[in-house]
């Protein structure tokens, strides 16, 4: 592990839960909400953190890639979500385009999901030049989340989401990568589709947590995206997911069975009906035979 700078002590101090997490050795379980239900549900489930990420763009907004989704339609959906989140941290995912041009613009888009959306951090993808971005944002006092591995806004076409970090040049980059993302501040990082032994060599590297997706059991924590843990999309589902509820056949299912009993007359029955005195309806029968 390098020496810590002054950035990388106070991106470890930003996201204490988390922090603390780490130092227990207790898995971290992060959860994407996108609105009030999703959110409501993953505080209930108990999860330790929950993003409101891009992935909003296809699993919300059906959108092809996650580079379409813009920065007012992401904060809509995380005000929705910053309602039903009490009491653990809500991370904003900095939408793609709305941070990579300047350390100015990535400020100020990271202001907005603050002050707009009441994050208690934002998450971005990639190091190199967002390395500065990065310091920038934390100079700002605003918590990053770093993104390494499978970085999905750089992917333009559906058979871009590949695994990365299986050779050895890819391997070492994602992990300096992490590394470097530490130093500039960041208060913990999300490891996407690399192999189980590089993500817990970077996870061996730096000391704020790191929540793998598709890499493996020795990071600190997990992340998944709720409409694939819930079975709620169509379609192809990464390697990675497991699927813990079939969401969408029970919806459907039970959408399908009401159709079916408003065709046939079976609803609404008695009780989801409201009742009128005789004598006010007999009153209204009584002035409509008039007109
Ligand atoms: O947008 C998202 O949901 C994410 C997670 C997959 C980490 O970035």
């Amino acid at each position: 592990m390098s020496a810590p700078t002054r950035n990388a002590a106070a991106g470890a101090a930003a996201l204490p839960t988390l922090a603390a997490a780490r130092a227990k050795g207790t898995p971290i379980v992060m959860l994407t909400a996108y609105d009030y239900p999703t959110a409501r549900i993953a505080q209930a489930a108990g999860v330790d953190v929950v993003l409101v990420g891009d992935s909003a763009a296809n699993v919300v907004l059906g959108y092809s890639s996650t580079r379409e989704i813009s920065v007012d339609e992401l904060l809509v959906l995380t005000r929705a979500a910053r309602r039903g989140v009490d009491g653990i941290p809500l991370v904003g995912d900095l939408p793609f385009g709305s941070y990579e041009p300047s350390d100015e613009i990535a400020v100020a888009t990271a202001r907005r999901f603050v002050d707009e959306a009441g994050c208690d951090a934002v998450k971005l993808e990639g190091a190199g030049a967002m390395l500065s971005r990065v310091r920038a944002i934390v100079a700002a006092g605003i918590p990053v989340i770093g993104h390494v591995g499978l970085l999905p806004q750089s992917v333009s076409t559906p058979d871009g989401y590949r695994a990365q970090g299986r050779d050895a040049e890819q391997a070492l980059r994602i992990i300096a990568d992490g590394v470097a993302l530490e130093a500039e501040g960041c208060a913990a990082l999300i490891v996407e589709a690399v192999p189980a032994a590089v993500a817990s060599l970077l996870t061996a590297r730096v000391s704020i947590p790191v929540i793998g997706i598709g890499a493996g059991d020795g990071t600190n924590g997990q992340v998944l995206v709720f409409h694939d843990l819930l079975g709620l999309g169509e379609g192809h589902v990464a390697k990675f997911v497991e699927r813990y509820a079939e969401g969408r056949a029970v919806l459907e299912d039970a959408a399908r069975r009401w159709a079916d009993d408003v065709r046939a007359g079976r609803f609404p029955r008695d009780e989801h009906t409201y009742a009128i005195a005789p004598e006010a309806l007999a009153e209204v029968t009584e002035r409509l035979g008039r007109e």
